[in-house]
């Protein structure tokens, strides 16, 4: 391509009228269809904002994958700090995923450095949390904390976080919690303990088509230019999000679609784009945390798909997964790491769902057993385009 040709790629026409409202973490300006959700937790907080002596509020938020909650959480943090500027509450909302703050520790260590300044290091948590409340009370400020895909920490980290009112006196502890998990996910993890420390549990249901059209209509509004997409294609997506009970699938049809116009230069969608669209979405499958791994991790992940693709059978094993994984590196010129290592991230990406592991015993093999490993949500061929398009960016300049 030359530049003339690159900057025709410019002049071209495109159907989005703003494409970043299609984004994962784009908090829309309203949202349809969660008002009992939101009254809920406006009904358990506004006492922060209301009463003089602030109290500690701890709430649940569970339900499936894509049903809203991370948008509905950050929508109520939002909107609630616009309502307490305007009553001259000093009120913080933090929001952490627990994908990339896997403990209790960096979450309090996060905080630390942001609110204190300090690094965090040479403190115990419980340290931290003493300053970070001692610092909260000087400033007469309060701290709301959303905590997203909370059973990624362990049980009693859960219970010490929802316990702070508890052990750090509620007089001092002027912070409260929204704790966010899918339903499934939540069991594993959920004890007589921490639920006694729960004020609410909010389940948030699947929407159902009506539902499901009304968010697409203003989502689709918000996104795309006029005439760009006709009610009975947003009918048709709204049918599969009601099917699939999830509405990232919906979102990622409307972006795929979007992104499929612009590059062919048409001015809108139809069914077979939208139909195609939809194939290629894989509603289990979370692009956002292939985006949080590290460099290391994507690359064992990309040495896992190669050597899938590279078999008939479903699963690989670590040692071809390895093989292939140095290939890569040298490919992109970087040092591949020891086996010992690469074992750990297949292991951390075994943990973070994106692939199953088992250990199998076979008697042909060396000591008597080994690891399959299979790709969960996504097949091999479609997570190499996934993963190629990644590195294109990181690595090759
Ligand atoms: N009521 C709504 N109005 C507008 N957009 C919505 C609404 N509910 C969900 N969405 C959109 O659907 C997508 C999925 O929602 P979200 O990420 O909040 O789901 P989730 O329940 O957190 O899923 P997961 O368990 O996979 O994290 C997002 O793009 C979100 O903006
Ligand atoms: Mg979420």
């Amino acid at each position: 391509m030359d530049e003339d040709e690159f900057r025709k790629q410019f002049m071209k026409k495109s159907v989005f009228k703003l494409s970043s409202s299609l984004d994962q973490s784009y908090v829309p300006e309203k949202l349809y269809c969660r008002d009992e959700d939101i009254k809920t937790l406006i009904y358990n907080f506004r006492r922060i904002i209301e009463e003089s002596d602030q109290p500690s509020i701890n709430c649940l938020m569970t339900g499936k994958g894509g049903v809203g909650k991370t948008v509905t959480a950050r929508y109520f943090g939002k909107n609630l700090k616009t309502i307490s500027l305007e009553r001259d509450v000093n009120l913080f909302i933090e929001y952490y995923n627990c994908i990339n703050f896997n403990s209790k520790s960096k979450i309090v260590r996060e905080l630390l450095a942001k609110y204190t300044h300090g690094s965090g290091r040479g403190f115990s948590d419980d340290e931290g949390i003493k300053l970070i409340l001692s610092q909260l009370i000087r400033e007469r400020s309060y701290m709301l904390l959303i905590i997203d895909e909370i059973f990624r920490l362990k049980p009693d980290e859960i219970l010490a976080l929802l316990d702070i009112a508890e052990t750090f006196g509620h007089q001092n502890a002027k912070l409260s919690l929204i704790i966010i998990s899918r339903t499934h996910d939540w069991m594993i993890v959920e004890n007589e303990r921490i639920l006694s420390r729960l004020n609410q549990k909010i389940e948030l249901k699947p929407y159902n088509f009506d539902e499901a059209k009304q968010i697409l209509d203003y989502r689709s509004e918000l996104a795309f230019k006029e005439n760009v997409i006709d009610d009975d294609l947003l009918e048709m997506i709204a049918e599969i999000v009601s099917e699939h009970q999830n509405m990232r699938h919906g979102i990622e049809i409307l972006r795929k679609s979007g992104l499929y116009c612009d590059k062919e230069g048409l001015e809108r969608f139809t069914p077979e784009i939208v139909r195609e669209a939809s194939n290629e979405v894989y509603p289990t499958f979370r692009g956002d945390v292939i985006d949080l791994l590290k460099d290391q991790e994507h690359l064992a992940l990309y040495g896992i798909v190669r050597s899938l693709m590279n078999t008939d059978e479903s699963y690989t094993l670590v040692d071809e997964a390895y093989e292939e994984y140095q290939v890569i590196c040298e490919n992109y010129s970087i040092d591949p790491h020891v086996k010992m290592s690469f074992r750990k991230y297949v292991r951390h990406l075994d943990e973070l769902k994106i692939i199953t592991s088992k250990t199998v015993r076979i008697e042909e093999a060396q000591r008597g057993r080994h690891k399959e490993i299979r790709l969960l949500d996504i097949p091999a061929v479609k997570l190499a385009e996934l993963l190629e398009g990644l590195f294109e960016k990181k690595f090759m300049n």
